[in-house]
């Protein structure tokens, strides 16, 4: 049993916890602090309420209620080794992931489908990946990209139909490949026939299974939270003075968790897919089911530094464990079925909590904390130092690497370009491209590659609003051209642009690289980095991807060994993999400047570099896998 923190409580004792060592690390790390601090048996002895001094505003009562309520809801300590620890293909395989509306498509309506997918399964095969995940291809308003559903049981026209889908599943088993889909269950489209029956008819049952509350005197909503996609996180509904909560965009109404109702047809959805024969799913915000009863005002001060008000209340709610067994329970284990969660804002301990596979919750997640570095957010404009993978990584494969299982990912659909965030001008493209991918295909973890990344795919130019899509940005730029020159707000939404990652992919050098032959629903490049032309080109980026996929398939030390981090220079990131009698070295240079080779490093034979040749010096970004000899 752990303590009840006050704010008397020591700081040693409060980051013994699994939510206060991620609730602390993460408040260093955006305060700018760090290792240093944490590492300082003086500053552990202290007593929490001094962690007042590092930071330069006062901190108000309810900052420490707020704080402390949440080091509260966590009675679990720190996880240890799991207890079970089995083989799964879910740790073997590499995944796919594809944004459907930008992979390929079939009809010429200039939105990708169903049967454009299917057209490109052996491509798939051939690169070497195991399984998919498909964003969302369910009826939708599409206002949010097909995150907004409305019937759960139907394929949206845009992207074709249930027997494109059957088909779909068929041509992926008959390869020996599996699928898993998008499941977004945090919130429905307020078209979705739930909510439709909730503002019609106050009484229905429906009405409880949404957050529909009276707003504040004054005619403002009921709380202080906002919304991801910019202002409050309530829509005005049906009659007067009646809200009802919306975290992402006003058509994305938040679903109710704690009404057993709700949950048992959220589990119907599930079954019913799987009864299909899907082999999994993609969680969608998933921690962010449980809201704090009562649903409180966020704080002010979290809401700045972690730059988005109220999210203490729901990203780690009180009841979160409990859903997720609950469904794990009911609709997910008796399938055999994998699960992997998007669990923003989780840190290391409180993933342990979430995937520890004898608490049966999750089967993985994916962690958010490497996609900016420490105090940056998405829509700051900067170069990210690769630096700091080694530093994110290093600790995350020390706390979680040989025991629990991983999702390893730098790029997808909600995010601008890895390559371009590290080398915005492209100097580095294809070598940098190479060494992100031995990193994510060899460290301990399941790899996820976002389509278009086995190209090397970067950032699009984004010259004006009108060529900008997604709600999110839309309504950021809205938010800021109230505060700011046109200019300076096209700038700021563009560096941190979902879109950067959501132009279509490159098939060959035709108009549109390939993806149309109609008029594209968003800006294409053809930059001559297609799969055409990438396929002919032996020291290619793709064939580099299919040459390392396969080095892991036929490798198991590179899937179950262990892995070990040597000490090094902090710009180069070495470490081995070693199952069995098997022992590999993997040795990056994270800079673009020539380097020492580690002194300590084993004794080798190359296997696989982004070099044709390997010299005294490490070159910039040179990327090696090795054998150890024994
Ligand atoms: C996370 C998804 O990845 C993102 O694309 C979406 O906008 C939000 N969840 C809301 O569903």
């Amino acid at each position: 049993m752990m303590h009840t923190f006050t704010l008397k409580s020591r700081i040693r004792d409060v980051y013994s916890s699994p939510i206060g060592r991620d609730v602390i690390e993460k408040l260093l790390l955006q305060l700018g602090g760090g290792e240093k601090f944490i590492k300082n048996p003086l500053t552990m002895s202290l007593k929490l309420s001094s962690l007042q001094t590092l930071v330069k505003k006062p901190l108000t009562p309810d900052f420490w209620e707020a704080l402390l309520s949440l080091l509260n809801s966590e009675k679990s300590a720190c996880l240890e080794k799991p207890t079970v620890s089995e083989r799964k293909w879910w740790k073997e395989s590499v995944f796919y992931q594809i944004y459907p509306r930008s992979f390929c498509d079939s009809n010429a309506d200039g939105i990708g489908d169903i049967p454009g997918i299917i057209a490109k399964l052996d491509y798939l095969r051939d690169l070497g990946v195991d399984a998919l995940w498909i964003c969302p291809i369910y009826d939708s308003p599409q206002d949010d990209n097909g995150y907004d559903i409305r019937d759960y049981f139907s394929i949206d026209s845009v992207f074709g139909s249930m027997e494109d889908f059957d088909l779909l599943l068929s041509g992926l088993h008959d390869r020996g490949m599996r699928l898993i889909m998008d499941l977004v269950v945090n919130h429905t489209s307020d078209e979705h026939e739930w909510f439709r029956q909730a503002v019609n008819d106050p009484e229905s049952k429906y009405r409880d299974y949404y957050f529909f509350r009276k707003g504040k005197e004054g005619g403002a909503p009921p709380n202080n939270w906002i919304s991801f996609f910019s202002g409050p996180a309530w829509k005005e509904t049906g009659d007067s003075g009646s809200w009802s909560l919306c975290l992402f965009s006003k058509k994305q109404m938040d679903l109710n968790w704690d009404n057993p109702e709700m949950r048992q047809d959220v589990y119907k959805i599930i079954r019913w897919w799987l009864d299909k024969g899907v082999d999994g799913f993609r969680l969608d915000v998933i921690n962010l089911i449980s809201k704090t009863p009562g649903l409180p005002d966020g704080n002010e001060f979290i809401g700045e530094l972690m730059g988005m008000r109220g999210i203490e209340r729901y990203f780690y709610g009180p009841n979160l464990h409990d859903y997720l067994h609950e469904m794990r329970e009911e609709a997910f284990e008796p399938y055999d079925a994998f699960t992997v969660g998007e669990t923003p804002g989780i840190g290391i301990e409180s993933g342990k909590l979430l995937t520890a596979p004898d608490r049966r919750e999750l089967d993985m997640m994916f962690s958010f904390d490497h996609l900016e570095m420490p105090g940056k957010t998405r829509f700051d404009e900067y170069v990210y130092d690769a630096a700091f993978l080694k530093t994110y990584y290093t600790r995350w494969m020390r706390s979680y690497g040989n025991d629990y299982q991983t999702a390893l990912f730098y790029d997808n659909h909600d995010n601008p370009r890895m390559l371009s965030k590290i080398d915005p001008q492209g100097k580095f493209r294809d070598k940098l491209a190479k060494m992100l991918a031995v990193i994510q295909l060899t460290l301990r973890g399941t790899p996820f590659i976002y389509q278009g990344q086995e190209l090397g795919a970067v950032n699009m130019s984004f010259n004006n609003i009108d060529e900008l899509r997604d709600v999110e940005s839309l309504n950021m730029y809205r938010e800021l051209t109230s505060k700011m020159p046109e200019a300076e707000a096209l700038r700021k939404v563009g560096s941190g642009a979902r879109d950067h990652a959501r132009i279509p992919m490159q098939w060959d050098s035709s108009k549109h690289g390939g993806f149309t032959t109609g008029q594209p629903w968003i800006k294409t490049l053809a930059d001559g980095n297609d799969t055409e032309s990438q396929s002919e080109d032996k020291d290619s980026v793709l064939n580099f991807y299919k040459r390392l996929l396969q080095l892991r398939k036929n490798n198991e030390a590179l899937v179950y060994g262990e892995i070990s981090v040597l000490k090094t220079h902090e710009l180069i990131f070495a470490y081995s993999r070693e199952s069995g009698g098997e022992k590999y070295y993997i040795e990056c240079n994270l800079s673009d400047r020539q380097r020492e080779r580690p002194a300590n490093r084993p004794d080798v034979e190359l296997v696989l570099s982004n070099y044709p040749t390997e010299s005294e010096k490490m070159m910039a970004y040179e990327a090696g896998v090795y054998r150890i000899r024994n």
